[in-house]
């Protein structure tokens, strides 16, 4: 199980879920199934709507992580993802801060997931 943190301007107050890791579910079904509305449109890695920042909230070694080339490629093109980042990510194995929620697949890891809620918006990066 791992704890979700939904944050957004247009939601009321932050909401926390239980997700199943490992089901295969992306954080953006996981978001609808729990009556969240995070903007999308094309739900496949394409459109950069979906676009969420990603903090760990656990204590461990985060688990490694694995970008597809269509969400390299759609983070770097919303200038989310540069090559310094790209590199830094594929030499750790990391993930970085910025994913998009119809490519992320929960794993066991509490998160905390901001999103600006609204279509075309960028998410307000003086949160931290
Ligand atoms: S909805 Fe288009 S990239 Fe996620």
């Amino acid at each position: 199980m791992a704890n979700v943190t939904f944050s957004a301007p247009t939601l009321a107050k932050d909401i926390t879920v239980y997700a199943v890791a490992g089901d295969r579910r992306t954080l953006l079904a996981v978001a609808k199934e729990h009556g969240v509305n995070i903007p999308c449109q094309c739900q496949d890695g394409e459109c950069g709507s979906c676009l969420i920042k990603v903090t760990y909230l656990g204590t461990g070694t985060r688990k490694a992580c694995e970008l597809t080339e269509k969400e390299k490629l759609t983070l770097s093109v919303n200038g989310k993802l540069s090559k310094d980042i790209l590199a830094k990510v594929e030499l750790e194995d990391l993930p970085p801060p910025y994913r998009l929620a119809c490519q992320y697949i929960v794993r066991d890891e509490d998160i905390l997931v901001e999103f600006s809620g609204e279509p075309g918006v960028e998410i307000d990066l003086r949160r931290g």
